[in-house]
């Protein structure tokens, strides 16, 4: 019977002929025991998580995440990230937990807006000449980005709409009756755009991210910037990975660049310009 332990498929060996299966040894490697003492951590992490009655900030499901985010940030190498994405059951379980961060990721951006909204304190302003126009799927999260626009100061340099962008999930489309109060005043502009920033959960596996960047790039003006996220190696277990390929060309993009972090940052950074 196969286990995490075996990669998901059996590769050929070089110096053998193709058609033969190699098995995994069966005294696992060093690197095979980490990565499945990593695998059973992190599903520890995520069946904790599912036992929780709230994803919102709190001290165990901070302790967890903060936990999560550890294992996910050590430098591990390039060998031991495709070792442990090739063990059976990997993926599905990247495909479960990144929901649920997401999910506590909101919770935790709805308690900040809202500490905020209840302070006294002022915010500094990191884009003080930039106009700055909002699109989400999600009406709650605009009503709250609008209000704290307008207790930050921001409100005449912003605007918000509900869209769904690149249009692959229809039926997750806002609501005609949720997102009129967003969608009647300020549709977007797509042509109007000098660069878009692409939240990391736009797209939940590198696929559907090019196929709504390429949607993206036919409703935006040539030279306009699209700065995009990804990850890299175990960083991939949290938020999905942007694959720099071909693709993204025939996608009607140029690769400028990318950033990498070696730090508590979990996301990288993709320049593209359409
Ligand atoms: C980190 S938040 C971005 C900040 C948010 N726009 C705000 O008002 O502060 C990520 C947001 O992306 C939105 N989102 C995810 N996929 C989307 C899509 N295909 N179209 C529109 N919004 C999407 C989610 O609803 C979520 O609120």
């Amino acid at each position: 019977p196969s286990s995490a332990l075996e990669p998901a498929v059996s590769k050929p060996h070089p110096q053998c002929n193709h058609n033969t299966i190699v098995t995994p040894p069966s005294t696992p490697t060093a690197l095979a025991s980490t990565a499945y003492q990593l695998f059973e951590d992190i599903r520890d992490v995520y069946a904790a998580l599912t036992h929780l009655p709230s994803l919102a900030p709190g001290p165990e499901i901070n302790a967890l995440l903060t936990r999560l985010v550890d294992l996910c940030i050590q430098p591990y190498g390039e060998a031991f990230s495709k070792y442990f994405f090739s063990l059976q059951g990997a993926s599905s379980l990247c495909e479960s937990l990144r929901p649920l961060c997401g999910a506590a990721e909101g919770e935790l951006e709805r308690y900040w807006a809202e500490r905020i909204l209840g302070s006294s304190s002022s915010s500094s302003d990191r884009y003080r000449s930039a106009y700055i126009h909002n699109i989400d799927r999600d009406v709650c999260a605009l009503k709250i980005s609008a209000a704290l626009a307008q207790r930050c100061g921001y409100a005449a340099r912003m605007t918000f709409s509900c869209e769904e962008v690149g249009g692959i999930d229809e039926s997750r489309s806002p609501s005609a009756r949720d997102s009129e109060e967003f969608c009647v005043s300020h549709m977007s502009n797509w042509r109007s755009f000098d660069v878009v920033f692409l939240a990391a959960l736009v797209g939940m596996n590198s696929s559907s991210k090019i196929q709504m960047l390429a949607s993206l790039a036919r409703k935006l003006e040539r030279g306009t910037l699209v700065v995009a996220r990804s990850a890299w190696g175990v960083r991939g277990v949290l938020y999905p990975v942007l694959e720099l390929s071909n693709d993204l060309l025939d996608a009607g993009y140029e690769v400028l660049g990318a950033v990498h972090p070696w730090t508590k940052v979990v996301n990288s950074v993709v320049v593209l310009r359409v």
